[in-house]
């Protein structure tokens, strides 16, 4: 099977194609832009493969999308590109409105076409695979608020109210894509995770940001008290759930995936701290690196809790994460800790571990 990949230099993106690569048969068609989350050294130990092919092109070009189609006659589409930083999103909105909303529509619209004109077998069993974020869904009680706030959970079936420019852009790319299948026949696929952690993570997200921060000796900063929750997931048990949708999901379906390690950020920001105390000792912290964190102004329309109900992946499809948040969170302080080299490439160019989106 060839999979058509969108945003595969990207964090999530990248997980994906190392995964196909490594442990499946399948091929490639690496489809970037390359922005400044797109970044070639993570697919270093793949893009070597047969089964791998890159085409730097920006979705929101159409007849470039067109070409690459054409070219490549791919069996499936998973959909990741997007701009994905919330900071950035309430900074400058635009970019996400052109590349989340109008790109997926272009995207949408060329794999319509190169799909009405496949043979009747290829057409069946082809899908848009669109990865979305449990963010969609807006907010949930948090338990220091309401009693039993718990037992609710994101589910399938949760109704849409996005907080930011960000989860409000890939709000409005769900739609499209359920809206192609209702209107078109496109067998379209849509899954909807919450946060990820792990190895090529792009230092502005929370866990690299804390890491490299508390190795370079800065403040680690904590937006308001730190009690917002998120549901974090390791990174390769995401991939290997995105290509088991996009191998054996049924078409219209919507799938949420999560890991169930809810977690206060405040809490997560502490078990870096200890874990880096234990691996690499204090550094003259008299504290330990727990020392290092600071308390900043709140980010704007900052969602409480996002949390995912993942029985209907588990039940239908069969899949489990492997990792718990503390064998994930070792995994990636370690991998952190051994590849300097990347990460130091990525702090030479424009990104400085500055904080974005502080506005308002
Ligand atoms: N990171 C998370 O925790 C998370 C959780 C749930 C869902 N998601 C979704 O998963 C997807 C991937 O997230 P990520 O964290 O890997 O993002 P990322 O920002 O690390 O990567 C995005 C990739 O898309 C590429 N891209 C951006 N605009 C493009 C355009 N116009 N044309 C072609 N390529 C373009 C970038 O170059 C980059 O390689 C996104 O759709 C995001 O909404 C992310």
């Amino acid at each position: 099977m060839k999979i058509l990949v969108t945003g595969g230099a990207g964090f999530i993106g990248s997980a994906v194609i190392r995964y196909i690569i490594n442990s499946t048969d399948d091929s490639v068609v690496n489809v970037d832009k390359l922005t400044y989350a797109g970044n070639l050294d993570n697919l270093k130990g793949v893009s070597s493969s047969e089964r791998y092919a890159f085409e730097k092109v920006d979705i929101c070009d159409l007849p470039e999308l067109e070409r690459v189609f054409d070219q490549h006659k791919p069996d499936a589409v998973m959909h990741l590109a997007a701009e994905s930083h919330v900071d950035r999103s309430i900074e400058g909105p635009a970019a996400f409105i052109e590349t989340n909303i109008v790109g997926t529509c272009n995207l949408l619209e060329v794999a319509r076409a190169y799909w009405s004109k496949l043979p009747e077998t290829q057409k069946n069993s082809f899908r848009f695979h669109h990865v979305s974020t449990d963010e969609v869904y807006g907010d949930l009680p948090h338990p220091l608020e309401e009693a039993n706030a718990c037992q609710r959970l994101f589910t399938e079936t949760t109704s849409y109210a996005p907080s930011s420019p960000y989860s409000a852009s890939k709000a409005s790319s769900d739609h499209l894509v359920r809206a192609w299948m209702r209107t078109y026949g496109l067998p379209v696929i849509v899954t909807n995770c919450s946060n990820n952690y792990g190895p090529y993570h792009f230092p502005e997200k929370l866990i690299p940001h804390v890491i490299l921060n508390a190795l370079h000796g800065k403040s680690l900063p904590v937006y308001g008290a730190g009690d917002q929750i998120r549901d974090w997931l390791y990174v390769e048990d995401h991939a290997k759930a995105l290509h088991l949708v996009v191998t054996t999901g049924v078409a219209g379906e919507t799938y949420n995936i999560g890991g169930h390690n809810e977690k206060m950020n405040i809490d997560v920001v502490k078990t870096i701290c200890r874990i880096l105390d234990q691996e690499i000792g204090k550094s003259g912290l008299s504290e330990g690196y727990g020392g290092l964190i600071k308390n900043v102004k709140d980010r704007p329309g900052h969602d409480r809790r996002y949390a995912i109900d993942a029985s209907k992946i588990e039940k239908e499809l069969g899949w489990k994460p492997v990792e718990t948040f503390e064998s994930g969170l070792e995994k990636t302080i370690h991998w952190y800790l051994e590849n300097e080299h990347w990460w130091s490439r990525v702090l030479n160019g424009d990104y400085k571990l500055t904080r974005i989106g502080e506005a308002l």
